[in-house]
């Protein structure tokens, strides 16, 4: 079932492996569209637990990967090697095979505290922004990237006037984070949304009748397309 809610596009799957395939195969079509037009372009992915077999699937399909940039749209400040890492996700499951030859382009460095490295990670992000093509993840609390409700810097990274890259802590968040701001997700030119589970669905309803304050995923959610399977 496809149909249009508010401002976005929502794709029911039957099955978990269904919407992985189908999304994956949008996602090739965008980055080659993307591609088509320019010589180089940036695709911005989520961590977490839900995007591993989309990578799966990406990382065994041909692409001119050497002309892509690729990075997450929010770090854990935990080190590389962490299993809480989303940079060690996407070594493990995103940049291997074909996909070897894009550029990673982190947000994470050896730094005691996000706010020590945003300068040398702020200035290489820059470099590739805007996304061309972005896959974002939702928690159930309706948080997207590391934009958390109750995030001490929530208000900032919603802002027009928020840097690319954003420090956040937040109550449900167990370690410091990096965010990509609202502005640079919304600057994306292809946007889509993964989300699995009865749970998220309607906490996706939920969030239509509230404010980006209390709702993030709102900040972002025009244009995209939302895949959801149970
Ligand atoms: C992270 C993410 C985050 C994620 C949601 C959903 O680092 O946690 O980038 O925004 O997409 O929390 O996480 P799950 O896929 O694990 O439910």
């Amino acid at each position: 079932m496809a149909g249009y809610k508010m401002t976005y596009q929502f794709e029911e799957y039957p099955t978990r492996a269904a919407l992985v395939e189908k999304l994956s195969q949008a996602l090739i079509a965008d980055l080659r569209k993307a591609l088509s037009r320019q010589s180089t372009i940036s695709f911005a992915v989520p961590g977490g637990t839900t995007p591993g077999p989309i990578f799966d699937q990406l990382c065994q399909s041909d692409l001119d990967w050497a002309r892509v940039n690729i990075l997450l749209s929010d770090e854990r400040w935990v080190p590389s090697d962490s299993p809480r890492s989303n940079t060690a996700l996407l070594r493990n499951r995103l940049l291997v095979g074909p996909v070897e030859a894009a550029s990673y382009v982190p947000l994470y460095a050896d730094y005691a505290t996000p706010e020590d490295a945003m300068e040398p990670l702020s200035h290489q992000l820059k470099a590739c922004l805007p996304l061309s093509v972005l896959l974002l993840g939702m928690g159930a609390d309706m948080h997207t990237a590391s934009l958390f409700p109750g995030g001490d810097q929530l208000s900032f990274a919603l802002g027009d006037s928020a840097p690319p890259l954003v420090a956040m802590r937040a109550p449900d968040a167990p370690e410091p984070r990096v965010t990509l701001s609202a502005a640079v997700l919304n600057a994306a030119q292809y946007k889509h949304l993964v989300i699995f589970g009865a749970e998220k669905r309607q906490a996706l309803e939920q969030a239509q009748s509230l404010p980006a304050q209390e709702a993030p995923i709102m900040a972002v959610l025009a244009g995209t397309t939302v895949h959801w399977a149970d």
